[in-house]
């Protein structure tokens, strides 16, 4: 019999929204509550969920729901800490949305609050779960690949998206490349990076407090060099939503995943443009995509699948790798690793 999940959402804004939505609409799962201290949104959250609670704080829910499963954390990456510090002393499983934190210290903190209290640390690098990338992933660990020469990966969004939402919050590399660099850790699994070198520019948005563009530049243990280039300066009127794609040539073949044609486009009189089949699109009235086939996986992986499931040390690294590419963009110089 399929043993049914009791999770709780901790933040009801952009994505705690969605992760609320799939879990409401998953077989074998119930949302048992969502918190945010704007209880306002929490409670518009809850109203599409029958019986779901609503708390304004993760005391309030720990000290009222004993037998939760999992509590999904999407706090801004600066406030993950507490909740998930908590949540794991609770002994219940936690997940986290990308980045793990904006600290290497609150990531390691939440890393050890989990491995001290034996519940499992997932956190959100959706991408492992996008087909092309997937499958990507599979050339690689099949062999037809043989060993990895160069990754190009690019990440470019419309400057009225990522710098509207998250300007004055969020650096772009910690927010957009962050997906790359876990995404590229783990094709080239086995090595670590040697090396970094990046250069950014903020003409344009530097006055909403984020950046334009950044370049890296990364050297591999096993010899493997990774360009990355990630924007969120494109006009908005842009073709692409997330022009994103990553290029891996090998030894023995190479893979080229393009992901920047979402394959939908609205015109009108008066305007156009490209409809989100990727990440969380709505599809027959329920959140779908990668974000959907992520939750839906780490309920499995919670119940012993073999999932993708970035974890937590997972999640430390690529903090690491993009806190150095930052630390070089702000320098220019290069950053090597011990
Ligand atoms: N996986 C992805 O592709 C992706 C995309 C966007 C955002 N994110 C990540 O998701 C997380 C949330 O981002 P967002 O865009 O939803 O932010 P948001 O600002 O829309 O929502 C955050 C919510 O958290 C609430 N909150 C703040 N402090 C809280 C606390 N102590 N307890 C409970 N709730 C609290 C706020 O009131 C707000 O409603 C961030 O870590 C962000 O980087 C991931």
């Amino acid at each position: 019999m399929i043993k049914r999940r009791r999770v709780a959402v901790i933040g009801a804004g952009f994505m705690g929204s969605m992760h609320a939505g799939i879990f409401a609409n998953m077989v074998g799962c119930e949302l048992a509550a969502i918190v945010d201290p704007n209880l306002a949104l929490a409670g518009a959250v809850a109203a599409k969920a029958p019986g779901c609670k609503v708390y304004d704080s993760h005391e309030a829910l720990l000290a009222a729901e004993r037998d939760l499963d999992l509590v999904s954390i999407c706090t801004p990456d600066n406030l993950h800490l507490a909740p998930a510090v908590a949540v794991a002393k609770a002994g219940i499983n936690v997940f986290v949305e990308k980045p793990i934190s904006s600290k290497v210290e609150d990531a390691q903190a939440i890393i050890a609050a989990c491995e001290a209290a034996k519940v499992r640390l997932g956190v959100g690098y959706l991408l492992r779960f996008d087909p092309r990338y997937a499958a990507a992933k599979d050339l690689m660990t099949s062999g037809k690949i043989g060993e990895p020469i160069h990754i190009y990966a690019r990440r470019n969004s419309a400057r009225t998206e990522g710098p509207k939402r998250y300007g004055g919050k969020l650096p772009l590399a910690l927010h957009v490349t962050v997906h790359d660099v876990d995404m590229v850790l783990w094709m080239l699994d086995g090595q670590w990076p040697v090396s970094v070198y990046a250069q950014q520019t903020d003409r344009l948005l530097g006055a909403s407090g984020t950046q334009d563009s950044i370049a890296a530049i990364v050297r591999f243990s096993g010899g493997t060099v990774v360009n990355f280039e990630s924007a969120w300066s494109l006009p908005s009127g842009a073709r692409h939503m997330i022009d994103a794609r990553m290029e891996l040539i090998g030894t023995e073949g190479s893979f080229e995943v393009q992901c920047g044609d979402s394959g939908l486009y609205y015109a009108g009189n008066d305007s156009s443009r490209e409809i989100d089949t990727q990440h969380w699109p709505v599809i027959n009235g329920r959140i779908d995509g990668d974000l959907s086939r992520q939750l839906n996986g780490l309920l499995a992986w919670l119940d012993g699948a073999d999932m993708p499931i970035a974890t937590g040390r997972d999640a430390l690294r690529s903090l690491e790798l993009t806190l150095a590419m930052m630390q070089s963009a702000e320098s220019g110089e290069i950053v090597r690793f011990d």
